[in-house]
């Protein structure tokens, strides 16, 4: 492996190539990470569960360990994520009688959470995903409704920000979410984002995950994305890349190989994505996949328990398939 171009140099003059780590992946692909990927993002380990598991304590152990792995490689870190409705412990929003928690306590709770962790991580953490996942997929409501929305109102978003600015000026402020691809919730995304710049809250940027397959997004939805969040003057971050070899309805559980066509299919699409985000390296700076082999991906057990599947450019000795040849391709296009 020692002798195969290095992926983040490859694409050094476009934007960092980033991995999601955790503990175990640290070790495991250690040598992989090290060579391949100048950027990394706690795959759980930053979240508030893992941080923030009761209201006086903090267990940093694991996250301290993300970000001394990174300091040790010369790679440099996203922050995953401050506040969700998602992973983040009942405690917080419940009032000390077991009610819930009202708008001054929670927003209470929120900065101080904020102020610790960002705090702690002031020069070692470049960028934070501040807020994740808060717009609606489908409906007439903006918002998604979460604990969060219900207990502060629509401003819980604006005060993550400002607080996070305040914790570390110096790092850049994004909100990640999905299937931004799809025109109805590109609109909403667009909307919230533009109206946070109208009220000169304090953010950069945003991070498209890009939970992706064979198919699904088509290249010009994705186009449409970028150009329309660039317009705002927002920097983009790819911050959860990978691409299933499944689509999402596709049940089987049988294959213990890829096929070689999905092998194929997959290279081709490698390619194509990234000569696209080439084509946008002045507004897309990181592209970070959400993990680096097929040795481990969260998609062995989503949306199907138990569904092994092969998403990387890396396959699950390590080794480069024909989609890392692609993105070689697409770095360097003779
Ligand atoms: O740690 C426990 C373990 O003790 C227990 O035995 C086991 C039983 O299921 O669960 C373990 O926790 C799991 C955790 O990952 C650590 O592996 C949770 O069940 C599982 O739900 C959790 O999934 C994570 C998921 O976020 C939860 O929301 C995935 O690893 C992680 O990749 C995924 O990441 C998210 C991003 O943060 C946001 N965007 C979507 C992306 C994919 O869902």
């Amino acid at each position: 492996m020692e002798r195969l171009p290095k992926l983040h140099e490859a694409y050094g003059n476009s934007f960092k190539i980033g991995a999601a780590v955790n503990p175990i992946t640290m070790v495991t692909q250690k040598e992989l990470l090290s060579h391949h990927f100048n950027s990394v993002t706690a795959e759980n380990e930053m979240k508030f569960e893992r941080l923030h598991p009761s209201e006086e304590v903090y267990t940093f152990e694991q996250a301290d360990q993300i970000v001394s792995f990174a300091k040790s490689n010369g790679m440099s870190v996203r922050g995953h994520t401050l506040v969700w409705h998602n992973q983040t412990p009942e405690w917080v929003f419940q009032d000390s009688s077991g009610g819930t928690a009202g708008r001054e306590l929670l927003l209470a709770r929120m900065k101080s959470h904020i102020d610790e962790v960002v705090g702690r991580y002031r020069g070692d953490i470049y960028a934070w995903d501040v807020v994740n996942e808060a717009i609606a997929d489908s409906g007439s409501n903006l918002l998604r409704s979460s604990p969060w929305l219900a207990s502060i109102g629509e401003d819980f978003i604006a005060k993550a920000f400002e607080y996070a600015h305040e914790a570390d000026p110096q790092a850049l402020l994004f909100y990640n979410d999905y299937n931004e691809s799809v025109p109805e919730k590109r609109e909403k995304i667009y909307t919230l984002l533009k109206s946070l710049k109208e009220q000169d809250v304090p953010i950069h940027g945003v991070g498209l995950q890009a939970h992706w397959n064979l198919e699904f997004p088509a290249l010009d939805d994705i186009r449409r994305a970028i150009e329309r969040y660039a317009s705002l003057g927002m920097m983009l971050h790819i911050t959860e890349l990978d691409v299933s070899v499944f689509a999402h309805e596709d049940k089987r559980t049988d294959l213990a190989a890829p096929t070689e066509e999905m092998l194929q299919r997959q290279a081709e699409r490698y390619g194509q994505l990234f000569r696209l985000l080439k084509e946008y390296s002045g507004s897309v700076t990181s592209v970070t996949f959400w993990g680096a082999a097929d040795d481990y991906t969260w998609l062995d057990h989503f949306p199907v328990r138990g569904r092994k599947n092969w998403p990387f450019v890396f396959d699950e000795n390590h080794l480069p398939k024909e989609s890392y040849w692609n993105l070689l391709k697409e770095a360097n296009p003779e």
